[in-house]
């Protein structure tokens, strides 16, 4: 890992940042991509700086191919050479499968699903044996109808990962991690998703942490591609239905 350089999108906050540090803390360079969260990326990128390796920030709106293919030149122009991109940034808003109009639907497909796919072709245009994680979300086995949108494009976005798992061998590897209750929703506490442990076998939320370690397990191996790893305190094995009616 030392001396490795990764990109994280979406990295500000949450869990991007978390994973950003984790991959720091074992001396990786980091490239923190962003959106709107300026002054966030800016703290981040002092902390990291703070822990002896390089960070690099670039501010993109993931809304087309072209900018993907912005952020990949522009990361390899400031570090020269990356070695692996974490697909983090997403879209999550409610919106029912009765009621999601078009555009609700291409918002979450661009950003969940088709920004992962222009990034990584483009990282695997410059970089033939690098490393790619995609970040999904564990209840794409169940069902959501709250968010139809959101959901659906995470399971296209893991058809994507084992798709490009297969065409980017053998020199690269692509694999997926599927986190579960580990965050709140933005502004809200823990105690909101109290409720919601229940319903997970390991009855608790998960850290931002545990989906920290996966990330660095999949980018430690040489030898697993086209992989999800659920972080979830096993609550994938339940096949949720959120807003449904069974
Ligand atoms: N949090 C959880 O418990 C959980 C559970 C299951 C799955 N996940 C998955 O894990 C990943 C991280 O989750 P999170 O909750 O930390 O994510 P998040 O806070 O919802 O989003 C991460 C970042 O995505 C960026 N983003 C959104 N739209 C963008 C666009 N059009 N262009 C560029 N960047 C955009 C935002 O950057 P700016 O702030 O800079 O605008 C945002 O900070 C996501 O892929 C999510 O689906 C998380």
């Amino acid at each position: 890992m030392l001396g490795k350089t990764a990109i994280v999108t979406g990295a500000a906050h949450r869990l991007g940042r978390g994973i950003a540090l984790a991959l720091a803390d074992v001396g990786v360079n980091i490239v923190v991509h962003y959106r709107n969260s300026d002054s966030d990326a800016e703290s981040l990128r002092r902390e990291i700086e703070e822990k002896g390796v390089q960070c690099w920030k670039i501010q993109a709106d993931l809304k087309d191919e072209k900018t993907c293919i912005g952020v990949i030149d522009d990361a390899f122009g400031d570090a020269k050479k990356v070695d692996f991109l974490i697909n983090n940034a997403s879209v999550y808003e409610s919106k029912d499968i009765m009621s999601a109009a078009l555009e609700d639907l291409e918002k979450n497909f661009v950003v969940n699903a088709w920004a992962p796919f222009f990034l990584s072709r483009r990282f695997a245009a410059k970089n033939p044996s690098g490393k790619i994680i995609n970040m999904i979300d564990a209840h794409i086995d169940g069902y959501d109808f709250e968010r139809f949108p959101y959901h659906s494009s995470k399971e296209a976005l893991e058809r994507i990962t084992r798709s490009l798992a297969l065409k980017f061998a053998p020199g690269m590897t692509v694999n997926a991690v599927s986190p579960g209750l580990i965050l709140p929703l933005e502004g809200k506490d823990y105690s909101s998703i109290k409720s919601k442990e229940k319903e997970v076998p390991l009855k608790r939320h998960g850290e931002p942490e545990n989906v920290a370690d996966a990330v660095l397990f999949l980018l430690n191996s040489d030898f697993i591609t086209g992989q999800t790893i659920y972080v979830d305190g096993g609550a994938h094995l339940v096949h949720m239905v959120r807003g449904g009616n069974t």
